[in-house]
């Protein structure tokens, strides 16, 4: 049965289509971003099965020769977002950015073979794409035997807590001036602050005046954070694209080898004093100390732990809308500021998917059923303030779309 919601989240999801990729939201975020892009092909797979493949497809075509998949792919001109093409000067023939973003690429297409499983060729032909991207996570971001970002954007969660001491070794002090637009469309009071954008625009003139080498900007470049969110979800895409492969009849390509790596090398992220999951400097050796979003994610790895259990009842007692992207008694915590405190749809579905498999069910449904109320009150935002559900950020989100149609709004 197809509800108004549901009507009006495939509606999103066809008005933010540009013909073969979709924006993240009107405005904002103008162009294909690459892991908002592999939620949108999951929601397309509920009412489009053709489109979502040709999301991935897309995203894909992309790709850098050394295997890379970046942040973003700039298909058209518009002005309307900082920094644009002409700042990241990647020289690719579609312009791209410079860095990469979360791998959930592999879990998702996973997923949509499962559900339209006479599509094998085309998830066949995804496979050695997606392996080449794993394989370059290895060889570019993987240090110390865990994946690392070299820029917050990287991670996805750009305003975190986790890079606060890595960032405070950037030096921001020289970008010369520049005019943010992403202010002029989201109140600037839940949007990072001009300190980190200075320090952002810093990182991505180091990676352009050293020709985006990826191994030396993980080796020299001015930030290196072990990041247990792309972590869990790099090791999560592992496992899920050999399954794929598995599902399509062709070679994972070494999926299940590096997933192992990955696993012996997750001691690195367990900040055993704090006993929980923890971003670490690898510049300096320092944890953040601060329980943050990324450690939401350990279950989507199968890495668990009864501390973690603990933390995520806490966290989700403190609030009224689960889940909090920080833990929520903190001092520190901004209840509506991007990454240091709301609740983000498509983040409890990726939380929530490895609470399921590891037999959290409870939990995985106070997800869903929190997220589901905070679509109904406040309708398709970007995040929303998990104190009260007001919604935040940008509005007729793709991504929030695309989970209710496959998530929060299936019901139990
Ligand atoms: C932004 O511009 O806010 C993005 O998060 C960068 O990817």
């Amino acid at each position: 049965m197809v509800t108004d919601l549901d009507a009006r989240a495939r509606a999103i999801l066809t008005g933010n289509d540009r013909g073969g990729y979709t924006v993240p939201t009107a405005g904002l975020y103008p162009f294909q971003w690459n892991w908002d892009s592999a939620f949108a092909a999951w929601g397309f797979s509920t009412f489009d099965p053709d489109r979502a493949w040709t999301e991935l497809e897309t995203l894909l075509a992309h790709q850098w020769p050394d295997g890379m998949v970046p942040h973003i792919v700039f298909h058209r001109d518009d002005r309307g977002y900082f920094p644009g093409p002409d700042v990241w000067d990647t020289g690719r023939p579609v312009p791209t950015s410079g860095i990469t973003q979360p791998p959930v690429a592999a879990t998702m297409a996973r997923m949509i073979l499962a559900a339209d499983p006479g599509q094998a060729g085309r998830a066949a032909a995804l496979v050695p794409k997606l392996a080449a991207w794993h394989r370059w996570w290895m060889r570019a971001r993987v240090r110390e035997g865990v994946a690392c970002v070299v820029h917050p954007w990287e991670s996805g969660r750009d305003n975190a807590f986790d890079w606060d001491g890595g960032m405070a070794n950037v030096d921001g002090s020289e970008v010369g001036t520049y005019q943010r637009r992403d202010t002029g469309h989201v109140d600037a009071s839940m949007r990072p602050t001009k300190a980190e954008y200075d320090r952002y625009l810093a990182l991505v003139q180091w990676g352009r005046a050293h020709g985006w080498d990826q191994v030396r900007m993980a080796d020299e470049g001015p930030l290196l954070v072990a990041d247990p969110g792309t972590c869990f979800i790099l090791i999560r895409a592992c496992d899920d694209l050999a399954a794929l492969a598995a599902a399509a009849g062709v070679s994972d390509e070494g999926a299940g080898d590096m997933a192992h790596e990955l696993r012996a090398g997750l001691g690195g992220i367990w900040n055993a004093e704090a006993g929980f999951w923890d971003a670490r400097d690898l510049r300096t050796g320092a944890f953040s100390g601060i329980l943050s979003a990324g450690a939401w994610l350990c279950w989507l790895a199968g890495a668990g732990r009864p501390e973690m259990a603990s933390h995520l009842a806490r966290a989700m007692d403190n609030v009224r809308y689960a889940l909090p992207t920080v833990d929520p008694t903190l001092p520190t915590f901004e209840a509506r500021r991007y990454w240091r405190g709301p609740a983000w749809p498509f983040y409890n579905a990726l939380a929530a998917l490895g609470l399921r498999d590891a037999g959290l069910g409870a939990e995985a449904e106070r997800l869903r059923a929190d997220t589901e109320a905070l679509i109904r009150g406040g309708g398709f935002y970007e995040y929303f303030d998990p104190t009260d559900g007001t919604p935040c950020g940008g509005k007729d989100f793709t991504w929030t779309a695309a989970i209710w149609l496959t998530w929060a709004g299936r019901g139990a």
